[in-house]
């Protein structure tokens, strides 16, 4: 296990060939929120079972143990001693909710009525996730919340009590029906919430179970304030949000049998199912039960050959979490997949429209953004993603999701970042993988500094590396010094079956001297000053685009990326050689400025040329680079570009270096 993640850590999954076994997933978060919340407001103790020891639903026990409710865990099961619903305490500091947005919404409900005030606080992505969907109904029920811009912190005043309302929502948010719910708690006569559309079901099953009152009619819900709880022995079932990477995974790999046991399968929230379903995979319910009012089943999940839908918008409020993984299965299905009416999407943990779609592009896929979706142009069960670097910006869904590709793709050199919040909904994630010998692997990073010739990218390239203490590769010299091989053996450019037996038998090595610049040596002898020459330069453009030359090539360049990290200058590090790098930079500067740079380089060391004769030999070299069929001189997707032009040294590096600041290190 790779420890501690951070959010430039570079994480894939291996791929197995074979993926069969039977399993369980953590608790339901959903569930497990709830399931404290309610604990600790009854009178008596409520005894929880499977309860998800993850950071977000970890949060919200903190805070109910910050307002003086006793909970006590001994690993197995917790015990919420629950103080009746008059019975919480103010809490000495912030409450603090974490990345957890149910933590925050649901807690209003409950701080909203107290008399007492309080602080409920988030992390950076819970910050600025909306929160006056929350407020507005509350302060109608005479809260008094404040909050700058409508996001955490929310600051709750003292008030006792509040009065019930009856509540149309705008959205299908069961965190915002379950706000007013919980809050409805605490106002004599009834509350009631409708919704648009039915949103996750479970604060009014718990609520219920555990006494009170509840009426449910249709999209609407109603609530009788002031009932007394009683404790309650809850089990809470696997989380159908964290089986639905395994569902995806197991549809999408070639051969695979699984069964993911004691999976919550309440209504509400087996929308992935009927949208996998409908994709043609091939998902049963096994032994389905009831357990503590919620609907519960064994998944067995098979290898399916799938096909992009359309998603009806009814199923969309009970798949709002599994869209990540959604969008994975649709990439590896036949045709179109179409979601238009799901904006919320883009107010989770983060924008998930906007995370996913960038992921799926950067892997070459056609994926067109919607206000409220996506297009996908599915690639069938054969697609083949292009190398990258994804970014699941810290989401731990989208993270989970972009994993999943990296263990259906090992032929493809991927890696996934922003993996740091896993843990905050499926802290065994990466352990279950590996029970099915899908192994995390951490990626060493790259800095690929490619760009035409003359333009600096050797020099800013062996900075950058002196700078943080990495390997560096000047790829351009194993080209230059295979150059230098053909013209020893007196081979031409089209000989190219002899040059590709000798790139295969190249004897070639990098000295790293005492000062730190690095010798070349060719047959055991030092030819760094040679590879210079600009007929080497002209040889090694000339052969370079000989496609089985460069693939002879490629294994000596990628056994560079060594620990601590690796910085790649050349002309295909980005786009071919190591398109996983978490930085790419892709340097220019205009042909006069680069046959200047050449010229004052080639004077200072004794050797006299014309400017007019460089202007001609890079501008021939500019076109053969970047029209040649393989490996084209051109930046990679997600290159950052800097124009040199008119910069000086120290200021393309300090370019980089914060570059590389802000990405990888
Ligand atoms: C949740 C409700 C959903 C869901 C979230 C958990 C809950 O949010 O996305 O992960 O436990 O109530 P919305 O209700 O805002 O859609």
């Amino acid at each position: 296990m790779v420890n501690p993640l951070t959010e430039k850590s570079l994480l894939r999954l291996s791929s197995v060939a074979q993926l069969r076994g039977r399993f369980s997933v953590p608790g339901d978060k959903s569930i497990s929120h709830r399931s404290v919340i309610l604990g600790a407001l009854a009178e008596g103790t409520t005894t929880i079972t499977g309860f998800l020891r993850s950071e977000d639903c970890m949060a919200t026990l903190n805070i109910m143990k910050q307002l003086g409710v006793p909970i006590d865990d001994d690993g197995v099961s917790i015990r919420v001693h629950g103080v009746g619903l008059n019975g919480l305490k103010m809490a000495t500091g912030d409450l603090d909710c974490g990345n957890a947005g149910t933590a925050m919404r649901l807690l209003s409900g409950v701080l909203a009525a107290q008399n007492f005030s309080s602080t409920l606080t988030g992390d950076e992505s819970l910050s600025v996730r909306p929160m006056n969907r929350i407020i507005k109904p509350l302060t109608q029920m005479g809260a008094q919340i404040t909050s700058d811009k409508g996001t955490a912190p929310l600051i709750f005043s003292a008030v006792g009590s509040l009065k019930p309302i009856n509540y149309d929502s705008p959205i299908a948010s069961a965190q915002v029906k379950s706000a007013i719910l919980l809050a409805g708690l605490f106002a004599e006569g009834i509350t009631t919430v409708t919704e648009p559309k039915k949103s996750r079901d479970h604060t009014e099953t718990m609520l219920a179970g555990f006494g009170a009152t509840i009426d449910v009619d249709g999209l609407k819900v109603a609530i009788k304030g002031k009932p007394q709880l009683k404790g309650q022995n809850i089990e809470v079932p696997g989380d159908v949000s964290s089986a639905a990477f395994f569902m995806v995974l197991a549809l999408c790999h070639r051969d695979a049998d699984i069964i993911v046991e004691n999976v919550c399968i309440n209504p509400t929230r087996v929308g992935v199912v009927h949208i996998l379903k409908a994709m043609g995979g091939d998902i049963r319910f096994l032994h389905r039960r009831v357990i503590a009012g919620e609907s519960v089943a064994d998944i067995h999940i098979k290898s399916s050959r799938l096909k992009g839908i359309e998603v009806p918008n009814q199923w969309i409020p009970s798949a709002i979490d599994e869209f990540p993984a959604i969008f994975i299965a649709a990439a590896h299905a036949d045709g179109l997949f179409q979601l238009t009416e799901a904006e919320e999407l883009r107010h989770k943990e983060s924008d998930r429209i906007a995370v996913m779609s960038q992921g799926l592009a950067i892997m070459g896929l056609s994926c067109k953004e919607l206000p409220g979706g996506v297009v996908i142009n599915g690639q069938g069960a054969d697609w083949h993603p292009l190398g990258a670097c994804l970014d699941g910006a810290g989401d731990h869904r989208c993270a989970m999701s972009f994993l999943v590709v990296s263990a259906l793709h090992s032929e493809t050199d991927m890696v996934v970042k922003g993996c740091h919040n896993i843990a905050t909904s499926f802290p065994n994630f990466f352990k279950l993988m590996g029970q099915l010998s899908l192994f995390l692997e951490e990626s060493v990073p790259v800095i690929t500094i490619d760009g035409p010739s003359g333009v600096g990218k050797g020099t800013i390239s062996s900075l950058t590396a002196k700078a943080l203490g990495w390997h560096l590769l000047d790829s351009g010299s194993i080209y230059r010094a295979m150059a230098l091989q053909a013209i020893n053996m007196k081979l031409e450019p089209n000989d190219e079956s002899q040059l590709v037996d000798a790139a295969k038998d190249l004897d070639l090595c990098f000295n790293v001297c005492e000062d730190g610049s690095s010798q070349v040596l060719l047959n055991q002898q030092p030819v760094t000053d040679q590879l210079r020459s600009e007929s080497i330069g002209d040889m090694a453009s000339k052969i370079a685009s000989i496609a089985d030359l460069r693939v002879a090539l490629f294994s000596r360049q990628r056994a560079f990326q060594q620990q601590p990290g690796l910085v790649a200058d050349g002309r295909d590090m980005g786009t071919i050689v190591f398109p996983s790098a978490p930085l790419k930079v892709f340097l220019t500067a205009s042909v006069e400025e680069r046959a200047k740079r050449r010229l004052k380089q080639l004077n200072d060391s004794g050797v006299d040329v014309r400017i007019r004769d460089l202007l001609n030999d890079i501008e021939a070299r500019d076109l053969r680079d970047s029209s040649r069929k393989v490996a084209p001189l051109v930046p990679a997707r997600d290159a950052h570009i800097i124009d040199t032009s008119g910069l000086s040294i120290e200021e393309v590096l300090s370019q980089v270096l914060t570059l590389a600041r802000q990405f990888v290190v």
